[in-house]
């Protein structure tokens, strides 16, 4: 009795693992990259939501808080920096964009997760937008609530970023950003509050889709080239150049301009008040930064519509680029990746319309 027992339970497991094996070969595999930010903070209370430390959790125990996602996908984790999003360089975004394309490259890699900081989570989205070098999903995450809050939100939004990173759907539509059940394309989307669990918009235009029951459900693509249609390649660059913004307000002076200059910077974003306007000393600064060769880029402080040619500053007669309706943050990347092809003008301004 006891052997025959045996024998079926021996045959149940085998089956069962058979079964696991068979429903784990059927899941994706998407790798988590973790970089840090608040969904790896701690406060020193549940009720703590700000002013607590953000990049203290690493990337094993992430996943560990949400076995869920074994039923949606095979994740493996990796810690590729540990920091809060305000302190991201250009340097961790080339290390991070040379990983995801060394991983994507890999078959056994359906898809990727980045686990970052809400701070410049948009930015990171934004150039690994132009540079990576794949269509397969590659999907950034991070929470408004640390990991030890009441009703943290890290461990749904990281469940729901695995569930798009693994689904066939999200393949071929750029970097996204999927916080709060929303599924946000990397060029237009932004941090719209200091505080609020929806504060990833993409002012006027919307979110691409949503995320139902750890799934994409999307409604619209964006609409500008990105990853596999770019004309950036990072792999072999060990540093970006020298690219920094200055922005507009009433009463605002040259000095930082003649400062980014004198520094040695090769390219300035302006983000202007209105469509991109420059007060007469900042027109005057930035005018003598191009005859020594530096690029400018006019951009708005408004957070949404085109920054037109030739509107509030003669573009053509002082040789500047006009951002089109990329934020001042985003203009600044991709003014560094132009930057890393050509210091042509019209070329730059090509670019500024196509990505
Ligand atoms: N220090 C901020 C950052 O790492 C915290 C904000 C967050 O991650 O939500 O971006």
């Amino acid at each position: 009795m006891f052997a025959t027992l045996t024998k079926q339970g021996l045959c149940a497991a085998a089956l069962f693992t058979a079964f696991s094996v068979h429903a784990a070969d059927k899941l994706p595999n998407v790798m988590i990259l973790a970089t840090g930010g608040t969904i790896a903070g701690t406060g020193a209370t549940s009720t703590t939501t700000v002013g607590y430390t953000a990049a203290k959790i690493g990337v094993e125990k992430l996943i560990e808080a949400v076995p869920e996602m074994k039923t949606v996908a095979n994740v493996k984790g990796e810690q590729v920096f540990q920091i809060a999003s305000e302190n991201m360089t250009n340097d961790h975004w080339l290390k991070l964009a040379k990983r995801v394309n060394e991983l994507l490259k890999q078959s056994d890699v359906d898809g990727i997760v980045i686990t970052h900081g809400t701070d410049t989570i948009e930015e990171t989205a934004y150039f690994l937008n132009l540079t990576v070098k794949s269509k397969k999903p590659v999907v950034i995450v991070g929470a408004m609530r640390p990991a030890t809050a009441i009703s943290a939100d890290g461990p749904i939004n990281l469940y729901n970023a695995v569930g798009v990173a693994g689904s066939k759907d999200s393949a071929g539509r750029g970097v996204l950003v999927a916080l709060n059940d929303e599924i946000q394309g990397a060029r237009e989307v932004t941090k719209s509050s200091t505080m609020l669990a929806n504060t990833f918009r993409a002012p006027e235009l919307g979110n691409l889709g949503y995320v139902v029951r750890g799934k994409p459900v999307f409604y619209r693509a964006t609409a500008r080239k990105n990853t596999t249609d770019t004309e950036f390649d990072v792999s072999k660059l060990d540093k970006l150049p020298e690219v920094d913004i200055v922005y507009g307000y009433a009463n605002a002076k040259r000095t930082p301009i003649d400062a980014f200059v004198a520094g040695g910077d090769v390219g300035i974003v302006h983000a202007g008040t209105g469509n991109g306007s420059l007060a007469t000393p900042v027109k005057d600064a930035l005018k003598e930064a191009r005859g020594k060769g530096v690029v400018v880029v006019r951009s708005s402080r408004t957070g949404s519509g085109i920054t037109a040619r030739n509107g509030e500053a003669n573009d053509d007669e002082l040789d500047f680029v006009a951002a089109d309706n990329l934020s001042p943050q985003k203009a600044r990347i991709l003014l560094m990746l132009a930057l890393t092809k050509t210091k042509d003008t019209k070329e730059i301004q090509r670019m500024f319309y196509t990505y």
